[in-house]
């Protein structure tokens, strides 16, 4: 799916390389682990269902609900909409997130999961648009750092619709 009004900002290739990429660092950096990845609902389903792939080691999947956005304006409220399936204690989590954009939600989960008592807790996040940064938190994986613009595809959405366009792009205003 490539609508006429999404100009690409990451190719589906790029993508995809630097995904391995990020892939090499986990499994060298989680060896003899208990990883978990936790991907958060639902921007980071297909940027997680990629790079599990290239985790040559084993692991265990979650997945937890978050609500922060309306629209295009963040509005500074996290909610969790769906829990984890299992506990976490004395798992090495990696939390797996589409983008930080004021760093809001990651903050609050970052929060939430530590009262969990897991061993430790890495974060992963495909983006960062460190323009509107209003929180800072520690990206321990970083695919791209990218302009400030609204982006969608890969997983990352405007009201629901372009998740599923293969690229990362810029809505174009016009249209
Ligand atoms: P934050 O709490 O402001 O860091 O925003 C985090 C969430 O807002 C992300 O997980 C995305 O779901 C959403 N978001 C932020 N920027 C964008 C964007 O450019 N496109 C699509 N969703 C975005
Ligand atoms: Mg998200």
């Amino acid at each position: 799916m490539s609508p006429a009004h999404v100009n690409v900002l990451l190719d589906a290739e790029t993508i995809q390389r630097r995904v391995a990429e990020l892939g090499a660092e986990i499994t060298r950096d989680y060896r003899d682990k208990d990883l978990v990845t936790i991907g958060c609902l639902k921007g980071s389903t297909v940027f997680m269902s990629d790079l599990v792939r290239t985790i040559d080691l084993p692991l265990r999947m979650d997945y937890l609900g978050l609500r922060s956005y309306e629209g295009t304006q963040s509005t500074g409220v996290v909610q969790i909409t769906s829990d984890l399936t299992r506990p976490i204690d004395g798992c090495d989590v990696l939390i797996v997130e589409d983008i930080v954009d004021t760093g809001l939600t990651m903050s609050y989960l970052l929060e939430n999961l530590a009262t969990r008592h897991p061993r430790s807790v890495k974060l992963c996040s495909l983006l960062h648009k460190p323009a509107r940064t209003r929180v800072k938190v520690d990206i321990h994986y970083l695919g791209f750092t990218i302009e400030d613009h609204f982006v969608v595809g890969y997983g990352l959405d405007y009201d629901e619709l372009y998740r599923n366009v293969p690229f990362i792009g810029i809505l174009d205003p016009s249209k």
